[in-house]
């Protein structure tokens, strides 16, 4: 069994109510939370608690990650769930891609209010946010470095 599920949302209302609730947890890790030498890291790339794209992009991916399932009347937790859907988010997003679509890969901190807003019950816990749609003709991409294939691969 899959140990994910992933809520697609493109009702207006329901991405304004997210973007309002993204916004406030992202204005406290800004504000409170990130260390210096993280928001150091961000600096360059202009980030901050602002969301926009919650409410511009035409649709929402929400994934949740399933902790437990009920087999046989017994709770018995899921297996390699984090692996299982770390891959499958990687799969989706290259797919996405693949369709000429941008996506943008958004996990503020903390996510439990996506589990409230979309009613998912408490085995499901909010992995990652990911706004779909064609890019806007200005959009900007940060030119981010990719470290050389021999930092990354190691041959024996
Ligand atoms: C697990 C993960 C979480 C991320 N969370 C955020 C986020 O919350 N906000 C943000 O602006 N970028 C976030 N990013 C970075 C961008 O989504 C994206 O990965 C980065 O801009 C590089 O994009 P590219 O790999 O398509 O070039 C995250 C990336 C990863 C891998």
């Amino acid at each position: 069994m899959q140990p994910w599920r992933f809520v697609v949302v493109k009702d207006r209302e329901v991405k304004r109510i997210i973007r309002e609730a993204a916004e406030k947890e992202e204005h406290e890790s800004y504000n409170n939370r990130m260390s210096d030498k993280w928001l150091r890291r961000l600096a360059p790339l202009g980030t901050d608690e602002h969301k926009p794209f919650l409410d511009v992009a035409p649709y929402l991916i929400v994934v949740f990650r399933i902790t437990t399932v009920v087999e046989d009347s017994e709770t018995e937790p899921t297996y390699y769930s984090q692996e299982s859907v770390g891959i499958a988010v990687g799969i989706l997003l290259a797919a996405l891609h693949n369709m000429g679509l941008a996506t943008l890969t958004h996990t503020p901190s903390p996510m439990k209010f996506l589990q409230e807003i979309l009613g998912r019950p408490k085995n499901e816990i909010p992995f990652v946010l990911i706004p779909v749609g064609f890019p806007a003709e200005d959009a900007k991409v940060p030119d981010i470095e990719r470290k050389p294939l021999k930092e990354i691969l190691i041959t024996i």
